[in-house]
């Protein structure tokens, strides 16, 4: 049976895909946030994932304002790259697990979690970002199952309903009958607003609190508001509840691996956890 390995979750600012394009490994600004990955690298030879299951949200290639689901799940062959103009290489294309992300549509359909199916999607930093900074160089051998949060454009999901959709992802996974190592991501976040006059929020108290409450206390965030969590984390923030879902397709009980936080990257914390079942 597929098992969920461990789960890693991190931040996907799009101008870090401008300085792994030019290569700003020893640039001072940068490489602290690039040496940050050095352990998450080692901690990924060893996990060996065979699938990575991604909460992420789409930045407009998809879905635009005009027609935006709350959820959706690629089940598409392969996923290509399509560059938003942000200096992002097309790096690779992805293999998709297709039997696996229809496995997962189909428990969540049952959940009454009516997603939007895509049997073509494109992807953007969202994915790349992270894919680059925990697999550099490398076109990875495992496969991908990406789920899309509507963390864009009120109303977002609540995180309570985020939790309730990363549990059914993890049920469906672990009654998925191939023996899969399923590395769980949730992208994006954490804090950061990039707009209005409170561009360039950052809240360390909070991003620190996510975190903590993330290891084994995810009832934590039911009590958020959407609204809450603009005013803690900023507009942009919400992508936290991509690491809420991700999260909620963990075994109940996690136990922490690695954490690093960089402030600032961009306009955003830089923040990766990485936690695996104990
Ligand atoms: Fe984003």
């Amino acid at each position: 049976m597929a098992k969920v390995i461990g789960m890693l979750n991190v931040t996907h600012v799009p101008s870090i895909a401008g300085a792994i394009q030019g290569k700003k490994y020893d640039d001072p600004y940068w490489k602290p946030w690039f040496d940050g990955f050095h352990p998450v690298h080692d901690w990924l030879k060893t996990l060996n994932p065979t699938v990575v299951v991604m909460f992420h949200n789409d930045h407009g290639l998809n879905f635009f304002l005009d027609k935006l689901p709350t959820f959706a799940i690629g089940v598409a062959p392969k996923y290509d790259v399509a560059d938003e103009g942000w200096n992002i290489n097309p790096f690779r294309t992805f293999a998709g697990h297709e039997e696996l992300a229809w496995h997962i549509r189909e428990e969540l359909h049952k959940a009454e979690f009516d997603m939007v199916v895509c049997q073509e999607y494109l992807i953007d930093h969202s994915v790349t970002v992270p894919m680059e900074l925990c697999w550099p160089g490398v076109t990875p051998s495992f496969k991908f199952v990406p789920i899309n949060l509507n963390t864009i454009l009120f109303p977002v999901p609540t995180a309570s309903r985020c939790e309730k959709l990363g549990k059914v992802v993890h049920a469906a996974i672990e009654s998925f009958g191939p023996n899969e190592r399923v590395l769980v991501m949730g992208t994006g976040g954490l804090s950061h607003q990039l707009e209005g006059k409170r561009a360039g929020h950052i809240n360390k108290k909070f991003d620190k609190e996510c975190s903590d409450h993330l290891v084994n206390d995810i009832e934590w965030f039911r009590k958020f508001t959407s609204e809450d969590i603009v005013e803690l984390a900023g507009s942009q923030g919400l992508e936290v509840l991509n690491w809420i879902a991700a999260r909620g397709a963990c075994p109940a009980k996690m136990k922490e691996i690695y954490r690093f936080t960089k402030i600032p990257i961009s306009n955003t914390a830089g923040n990766i956890l990485c936690l695996e079942p104990s």
